[in-house]
């Protein structure tokens, strides 16, 4: 039986966290989508538009997408019965580890549960030896975003790095600041690992990758085993970019290993990690999420396959082009009604500017009464000040949604 004073703890402790009003556990209960237009969310016996998905390009409830993931149930079952390398592959996580590598233009790829789980086997793997006799050898600096994902932040952490000295933290998105911290230490370390978000959640804004790249390439050769710079583009990939291939299309710069979720842009689930065929062979061998857990089901696994296969037919690369179109729409109705971004992002994630934590729950609280979803986004997540409403904008939306969201915008902020 649960201790009574730890139990009593843990009910402080959730108190506590109402009444800063930071608690996340009373979750809306969605009962179902409305079938036709862009989905709405059923919620009581209300339906309300939807202004806070991750759901960029409309996939999720996209007919084929769903045939897919039925087809490769009904083949392969419901789930998948124990890791890969123990009761085998099925063939539709092959095809899509495949998929994904060409789209990204990738040698290989791999998935795993989600794109956390990617993130702790990529970077923990990448950066600490997994056994007294690995061949894999020499000391390394981890050199991340200051305002990097939590499943960043976490992968650094499994591995375990015993030198305090060899976690290092560069300015957000300051790459003079990450050039400094290479070269100061270029002459500590045999090898340097560079990592940051593709594009940063909080705001929409992204990193440059081919400004990132070059600072990373000048230091190449100050490392005996060279600088490795992975991105996580998990809000990028299928979202952003001329054809949704994310950060690194839209600032024309590569990255060496490349972590993206399914579970967003593409409207599936799971997550995955892409780049040079000796990477991903060791990540199979070294990456504990892949190894000793599960991969999501093989339906997931055939829905993510069609996913990347239709962003890349002319239909998806239509769908993308109406998401440029929308944050356009978006921004220039919400620009004339007097809203303030707090960045200029291109990205379907524009946060508006409130500044204050109070006005700005009781705007997202305005805008559930009148039907709609959005994030209200305030201290620690951002600085003091800086609190905003986080709307997402999808391809599925008309120019009518955006109309009426603006409308409620205004009304509800007088
Ligand atoms: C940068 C970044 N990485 C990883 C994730 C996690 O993605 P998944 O839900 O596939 O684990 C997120 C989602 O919030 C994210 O923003």
């Amino acid at each position: 039986m649960l201790n009574a004073k730890y139990k009593k703890q843990l009910k402080d402790e959730l108190k506590r966290l109402d009444s800063v009003k930071t608690a996340k556990r009373h979750e809306k209960v969605i009962e179902g989508f409305t079938s036709d237009g862009a989905p709405k969310a059923k919620i009581g016996k209300k339906e309300y538009g939807i202004f806070n998905s991750n759901d960029y390009l409309g996939l999720r409830h996209n007919k084929k997408i769903k045939t897919a993931e039925h087809k490769a149930s009904d083949k392969f079952g419901t789930g998948p019965g124990a890791v890969r390398f123990i009761s085998g592959t099925m063939k539709p996580y092959v095809e899509l580890e495949n998929e994904i590598a060409k789209f990204h233009g990738k040698q290989a790829g791999m998935v795993v549960s989600s794109a956390f789980a990617a993130n702790l086997a990529t970077i923990s793997s990448l950066l600490s030896p997994q056994s007294k006799d690995s061949k894999v050898e020499g000391s390394v600096v981890v050199i991340s975003d200051a305002l990097n994902h939590r499943s960043i932040i976490d992968g650094v952490r499994v591995a375990s790095l015993k030198n305090p000295e060899s976690k290092q933290i560069y300015q957000h998105m300051d790459y003079e600041d990450l050039d400094r911290v290479l070269d100061e230490n270029s002459k500590k370390f045999d090898r340097a690992v560079v990592i940051t978000d593709g594009v940063f959640s909080m705001i929409g804004e992204y990193a440059d990758v081919k400004a990132l790249r070059r600072v990373v390439d000048k230091y190449q050769s100050k490392y005996t085993l060279g600088v490795m710079l992975i991105v996580d583009d998990s809000h990028g990939v299928a979202a952003f970019g001329k054809t949704g291939r994310g950060c690194e299309e839209v600032s024309n710069g590569k990255s060496d290993v490349l972590v993206g979720t399914f579970g967003k842009g593409f409207g599936a689930d799971g997550g995955y990690v892409v780049a040079d065929k000796v990477v991903i062979d060791y990540l199979r061998e070294a990456g504990a999420t892949y190894i000793y857990s599960n991969s999501f089901a093989p339906g997931t696994a055939g829905a993510a396959l069609e996913s990347v296969r239709l962003v890349n037919s002319d239909k998806g690369q239509k769908l993308v082009q109406k998401s440029r179109e929308n944050i356009e729409y978006f921004k220039t109705g919400a620009l004339k009604a007097g809203f303030k971004f707090v960045c200029d992002s291109q990205h379907p994630i524009q946060a508006l500017l409130i500044a204050d934590p109070v006005k700005c729950g009781n705007l997202t609280a305005e805008l559930f009464k009148k039907g709609f979803l959005v994030t209200n986004i305030s201290y620690p997540i951002v600085p003091k000040g800086m609190d905003e409403i986080r709307v997402q904008i999808s391809a599925a939306h008309t120019k009518e949604d955006i109309d009426e969201f603006v409308n409620a915008l205004i009304s509800s902020w007088k």
